[in-house]
């Protein structure tokens, strides 16, 4: 692949900012073999409906198989490896005054890479929880039951992820606004920018004239509004601008 040339506007604008925001989607974990959702024919949404896996309803309807979809998931994550561009993006918040990496990522890939203070948008599909109150269950026997129940309250038990439908964890979607309202440089890296409310994240920062980066191959429909367009996978593209900022 041909070198990536960061602007070198961009690099200097980063070595100077005192707060940076990156929110990743799917597209970040691409290249740790991980599928994303909406690119055609590798999508997981291409081959399965997100409503009927994704959904309250979809669980109420058939625990079995929304559990064991994410079970498959689950395993994929676990066995999956941080990237280059997970890297860059530890190295980038060791170098930066105030960073924050928001995720609607729920494979703890940026974690395992190193990252500390992650606010999961989408929660966390190593983490287990009630189906009727939401409380954590970190243990419960495996009876053979799909899916287990929790041993306290017999309630099912399901992924701690956001489902279709529901709210975002309390507090994270406002922790995240405000770090975006206030931030110089906001990344926009790995994502569709087509769910809400993650997407209008970055109307934060535009209406506050800091900084807007998007990092994809592909188009979004905030390619147009943002101060600098890097096209390329973030694999790539993410150590060539820590490399090339910071060198
Ligand atoms: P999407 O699948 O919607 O978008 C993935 C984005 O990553 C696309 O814009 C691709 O062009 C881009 N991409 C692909 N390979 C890449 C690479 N190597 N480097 C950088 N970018 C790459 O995934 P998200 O935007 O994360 O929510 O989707 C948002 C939410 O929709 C997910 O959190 C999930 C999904 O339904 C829930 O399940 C609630």
């Amino acid at each position: 692949m041909a070198e990536i040339t960061i602007p070198s506007e961009l690099s200097e604008k980063l070595r100077t900012a005192k707060k940076v925001v990156a929110l990743t989607g799917a597209g970040i974990s691409a290249e740790s073999g991980l599928a994303t959702f909406r690119d055609a024919q590798t999508g997981l949404w291409a081959k399965y409906r997100p409503e009927e896996l994704a959904t309250p309803q979809a669980f109420i309807d058939n625990p079995e198989l929304v559990w064991n979809w994410y079970a498959w998931r689950r395993e994929l994550a676990g066995q999956a490896k941080p990237n280059p561009g997970h890297a860059a993006l530890v190295e980038m918040a060791a170098k930066v005054p105030e960073f924050l990496l928001v995720t609607q990522n729920i494979d703890g890939l940026h974690q395992q890479a190193g990252s500390r203070h992650v606010i999961e948008l989408h929660g966390n599909i190593h983490r287990t929880k009630r189906f009727d109150d939401n409380q954590i269950v970190t243990e419960w026997e495996e009876t053979g039951e799909v899916p287990p129940r929790c041993p306290a309250t017999n309630s099912l038990l399901r992924p701690d992820v956001v489902w279709f439908g529901e709210n975002l964890p309390p507090g994270a979607l406002a922790q995240a606004a405000i770090a975006a309202a206030e931030c110089d440089i906001f990344f926009s890296i790995g994502t569709s920018s087509v769910v809400f409310p993650a997407a209008g994240l970055i109307g934060e920062t535009l209406r506050n004239g800091g900084l807007t980066v998007e990092i994809n191959p592909g188009e979004t429909p905030h390619s147009s509004a943002v101060s600098f367009v890097l096209r390329g996978p973030a694999g790539s593209v993410l150590p060539a601008l820590v490399q090339q900022t910071w060198p």
